[in-house]
């Protein structure tokens, strides 16, 4: 059979995440691995999954476990909604976050829109945009706000005057990732002003938003620009990505489509999922859990920087991450993380080369380490081996 003659015009543009295929060569508890976005298992509560499930079936029997609505049940959505300050309507569960950008980016794009990312920016999502043949524009990040503005508004104006529809911009605002960098109240400001000026929407994923470990959370963008803005949020970091849930705030008009285009793509969400879910939130157990992931994240972040600081080589920087589960180093120019991966894999280390977050593959000298699934005695071990590698690859 031929196949690739069967195959889409859309698979031409997919490209496989050498994130997921790092997990495919390795055993993880093998080496010391600063490369997957895995939270720590020891943030999952069993006893009160366990509890949680034992009374959802007890009380609602049968029915936990029926196809359900498409929008999510509406004790979730409610949950949501009144964590987050919203009206319900405005409320969609997805199936994750990850569908919340493949369904925003079905919903939205025709081949050859453009979407605005920063770059570098999440892997997943560039490769849900690829997939639907966008025009994926990447802006290279910036903290100063008056030259932020400027690198926003020249590449947007770049695609206007090519004659290109920009459909939507791309923001992690909360520690970002691959970076770990946080967008000032300023910069959201900027987004927020160019998507009303421009007349395009920002979807804002906010996977990590609730992980802050020091200083003061800033507002969204959706809430300075909750027209213009659909914010994705999840509950893989904050209670298990093993639920497969997350959830979607956004203008009805948007959120409708979305509900529609889900009819086709799932039916609904996992309903069993979403009852012990909404239990998790309403019960106080997901605060109560996610105070003790914070102080477990950020001994660990904290851990990460001593180790950087005291045995990486001059030359070398990183990002000092206020929240989230990412910091991202800067090698010396012409260091090349890529080609350097096969060796570090072999001595036991494994991280994300930086320049596959890249739109275009720029970022040669970057790597993604991740500080929250390894253990503190694994990490202990792992930073001074990955700095001696490269303290000889000078
Ligand atoms: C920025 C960002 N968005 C979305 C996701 C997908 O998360 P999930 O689909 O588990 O909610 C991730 C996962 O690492 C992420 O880092």
């Amino acid at each position: 059979m031929d196949y690739p003659a069967l195959f889409s015009a859309d698979t031409h543009s997919f490209f496989r995440s050498p994130v997921r295929d790092i997990f495919k060569k390795v055993d993880l508890s093998k080496i010391y691995s600063f490369a997957g976005g895995y939270p720590s298992a020891e943030t999952f509560p069993l006893d009160d999954f366990s509890k949680l499930m034992q009374k959802v079936i007890a009380e609602r029997g049968a029915q936990a476990f029926q196809y359900g609505a498409t929008q999510g049940v509406t004790e979730l959505r409610q949950a949501v909604a009144t964590r987050y300050d919203v009206p319900i309507e405005r409320v969609q569960i997805t199936t994750s976050s990850q569908q919340g950008i493949d369904v925003l980016t079905r919903v939205l794009i025709d081949p050859g829109d453009v979407i605005l990312c920063s770059n570098p920016s999440y892997l997943g999502a560039i490769q849900s945009f690829k997939s639907y043949q966008a025009d994926v524009v990447g802006v290279p990040a910036c903290s100063d706000p008056a030259e932020y503005r400027r690198r926003w508004e020249e590449a947007i104006e770049r695609c206007l005057d090519n004659g290109k529809k920009i459909k939507f911009l791309y923001a992690i605002a909360d520690f970002q990732n691959p970076s770990g960098e946080t967008l000032s109240l300023e910069q959201r400001q900027i987004l927020a002003d160019l998507a009303h000026k421009y007349g395009f929407l920002i979807i804002e994923d906010a996977p990590y938003r609730e992980l802050r470990y020091e200083g003061e959370p800033i507002p969204t963008i959706y809430s300075l620009a909750p027209d213009a803005t659909v914010h994705l949020g999840s509950f893989s970091k904050i209670m298990a990505p093993g639920f497969r849930l997350g959830w979607m705030i956004g203008p009805e008009e948007v959120l409708d489509k979305v509900y529609v285009c889900k009819q086709s793509l799932d039916l609904c969400p996992p309903i069993f999922d979403q009852y012990v879910a909404a239990e998790f939130m309403s019960s106080g157990m997901l605060d109560a859990n996610l105070e003790k992931s914070k102080a477990l994240y950020r001994s660990k972040r904290d851990l990460m920087l001593r180790l950087l600081e005291e045995n990486m080589p001059e030359g070398v920087t990183w990002t000092h991450p206020e929240g989230g589960l990412f910091l991202f180093l800067t090698l010396p120019e012409g260091f090349d993380a890529v080609k350097f991966y096969d060796k570090a894999l072999a001595a036991g280390v494994a991280y994300v080369a930086g320049e596959f977050f890249h739109t275009d593959r720029s970022g040669h000298n970057t790597m993604r380490l991740n500080f929250s699934f390894m253990s503190p005695e694994k990490i202990e071990k792992g930073i001074p081996l990955l700095a001696k590698l490269i303290k000889n690859e000078k």
